[in-house]
C-alpha cells in the first residue's frame, strides 16, 4: 500500500528563528524553541501511484500549480531519490485554520507531508530524520514533528552546515501547563513570505547583527527558564524574542503587523499591569498569540474579545507531534 495520512499541528516559537545560514539547504542562523499547538491541525494524504504522470497537489480543495506546488514536489523528489522509486504522487492536504497567514500553516503542512510521504513510499525513517526532511522545506516544520516544547538548533554564521539538522524535544507538554489564545486578525494570506522577510531583514536592517547576536542569548535564557518551570521568566523572554525579531524586521521595512496586532499587544500589556501574568508572541503575520497559565485563560479571553479588530479567538494548548492517522478521521 503506497498511501499514508498524517496529522500535524503548527508550532509557535517562543524563541524565534528569523534568518538563514548562507549555505544551501535551509539552515537557520539562530536557534529556536517552540510549543507544538493543538487546536489547529493539518491533515495530509499522500498516494504514490504508478498511473500518475506528474505530481498532483490539492490544498484546501484547490489544485495548486505555482510556487506552493513546487515546494511540495521538491520534498516528494527528495523522498523518491531516497527510496529509489520514480512514481509520482497525489497529495491532498487540508487545514482547519487559515493557510499562509502567519499561523504556521507551513510548519504543520510540511511536517504532515514529510511524515505521510516517507511512510507512503515505504521509508521507515525515525522522527529525527523526518524532522530533517521537513526542515529542508520549512525550518519551523522540523519542530512540528515533535510534541511539547521543541528546540531547533542553528548553524551559526561562519560554521559549516552539517548533512542533517533536526529538531529535538526539550520537555513534554505537562512539564509546564500553558494556555495559548490566538487572536486572529484576518483570514487573508500574508503578502510577504517568511523566507523573503528574513532575507530582507538580514540584508537591509541596521539591526540585523544585533538580532543575530541577541537571539541565541534569549534562546539560552528561555531554555533555562523552561527547564526550571519559571513561567514568568519564560513569558518575558518569549515576548522579548518576538519584539526583537519584529523590531529588526520593521527597521528593514518588513512589517507583518496591522492595527489589530498593536491593539492586541496593548490588551496583553494592560492585563499585565493589572497583575495577570500573560505574554505575547507574534510570527510572520498580524495575529498575536497570547500565553498564560491555564487558570488565567478565561479572563484573558474576555479582554481579547473586547479588543477592536480581532475576528475570532482560537484556543490551543501544548499538544502532540505529527502522527499517522486514518484518512477518514475528522480534522
Ligand atoms: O519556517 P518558516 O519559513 O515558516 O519561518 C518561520 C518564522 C517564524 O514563524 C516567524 C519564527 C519561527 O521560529 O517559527
Amino acid at each position: 500500500m503506497s498511501e499514508a495520512t498524517a496529522l500535524a499541528h503548527p508550532n509557535f516559537a517562543l524563541s524565534k528563528y528569523w534568518g538563514k545560514h548562507p549555505a544551501e539547504g535551509n539552515f537557520p542562523a539562530v536557534p529556536s524553541l517552540s510549543i507544538t499547538v493543538s487546536g489547529l491541525s493539518t491533515r495530509t494524504n499522500v498516494r504514490f501511484l504508478a498511473s500518475c504522470s506528474d505530481d498532483r497537489v490539492v490544498i484546501g480543495g484547490r489544485e495548486e500549480r505555482g510556487a506552493a506546488r513546487t515546494r511540495v514536489t521538491e520534498l516528494l523528489q527528495r523522498v523518491r531519490s531516497a527510496a529509489g522509486d520514480r512514481r509520482h504522487a497525489e497529495v491532498i492536504s487540508d487545514n482547519d485554520f487559515p493557510t499562509a497567514s502567519g499561523l504556521a500553516s507551513s510548519a504543520s503542512g510540511f511536517a504532515a507531508l514529510a511524515l505521510a510521504a516517507t511512510r507512503a513510499i515505504g521509508l521507515d525513517w525515525d522522527a529525527s530524520r523526518v524532522s530533517d526532511l521537513a526542515r529542508r522545506s520549512s525550518a519551523s516544520a522540523a519542530r512540528s514533528i515533535f510534541g511539547g516544547f521543541v528546540e531547533l538548533p542553528d548553524v551559526a554564521p561562519g560554521k559549516t552546515a552539517p548533512d542533517q539538522l533536526s529538531a529535538r524535544p526539550v520537555a513534554p507538554a505537562e512539564h509546564l501547563p500553558l494556555a495559548v489564545l490566538i487572536a486572529i486578525a484576518t483570514d487573508a494570506p500574508k503578502s510577504l513570505s517568511s523566507s523573503d522577510g528574513m532575507r530582507r531583514t538580514l540584508e537591509r536592517s541596521p539591526y540585523a547583527d544585533a538580532w543575530l547576536t541577541e537571539a541565541p542569548r534569549l534562546h539560552e535564557r528561555l531554555r533555562s527558564a523552561l527547564l526550571t518551570r519559571d513561567f514568568v521568566a519564560m513569558g518575558e523572554l518569549a515576548e522579548a524574542s518576538a519584539l526583537a525579531m519584529h523590531a529588526a524586521a520593521i527597521a528593514a521595512g518588513v512589517c507583518y503587523w496591522d492595527a489589530t496586532t498593536v491593539e492586541a499587544l496593548r490588551t496583553v500589556w494592560a492585563l499585565r499591569n493589572q497583575g495577570v501574568e500573560t505574554y505575547a508572541t507574534i510570527d510572520a503575520g498580524p495575529h498575536v498569540k497570547v500565553l498564560s497559565r491555564p487558570a488565567d485563560a478565561l479572563r484573558i479571553r474576555s479582554a481579547l474579545e473586547a479588543t477592536p479588530g480581532i475576528c475570532r479567538i482560537v484556543e490551543g494548548t501544548v499538544g502532540e507531534g505529527a502522527r499517522l492517522v486514518n484518512p477518514e478521521d475528522p480534522l
